[in-house]
């Protein structure tokens, strides 16, 4: 089970938006399982497919970072259809090392896709989970947490990041 390299900020697979899947095929079910290996040695709670440089609708959630096998929803072309209410928490992202960002994420989320074998999936989730659909889901749309962040985060982090500090 190959465990992927995780593209730092700002590679460009993590600033373009990813095209939709529409042939589940054994590719995108080995990129799903070393995606899952991936997620879970790092640990993260949320991985996204350009993160491992596949411009690729797809997203592993797992609010128990690995610990219940039961809690990792892996959902291909993912839409949020109804969101409600705003919460403010901090975040992290496997791609933007070292830096935590407050994010203003919906309380409340409905989110539709297809999952690995083909079944249309409807799901709702609130606070925690609602908040990593969210983040997995602005990969797929370019968007990481630093976009969320003040313009002197954003610029102290682009430069430690060409220094090779980060
Ligand atoms: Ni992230």
């Amino acid at each position: 089970m190959p465990k992927k390299e995780i593209l730092i900020y700002p590679d460009k697979v993590l600033k373009s938006r990813a095209h939709e899947v529409d042939n589940i095929d054994l590719d995108i079910v080995s990129l799903a399982e070393d995606m899952r290996h991936t997620m879970h040695t790092a640990p993260g709670v949320g991985l996204a497919a350009p993160q491992v440089g596949a411009s690729m609708r797809l997203v592993l959630v797992d609010p128990s970072a690995g610990k219940e096998e039961s809690q990792l929803v892996v959902l291909i072309n993912p839409v949020i259809v109804e969101k409600e209410g705003v919460e403010t928490d901090s975040e992290m992202c496997l791609s933007v090392p070292e830096t935590s960002v407050d994010v203003d994420r919906a309380s409340r989320i409905l989110v539709t896709g297809i999952d690995l074998k083909g079944n249309e999936v409807r799901m709702e989730a609130e606070g925690y989970l609602a908040r990593i659909f969210q983040h997995e889901i602005d990969h797929l749309d370019g968007k990481v947490i630093l976009d969320y962040a003040s313009s002197l985060k954003r610029s102290i982090y682009l430069k430690k990041r060409k220094k090779g500090t980060l």
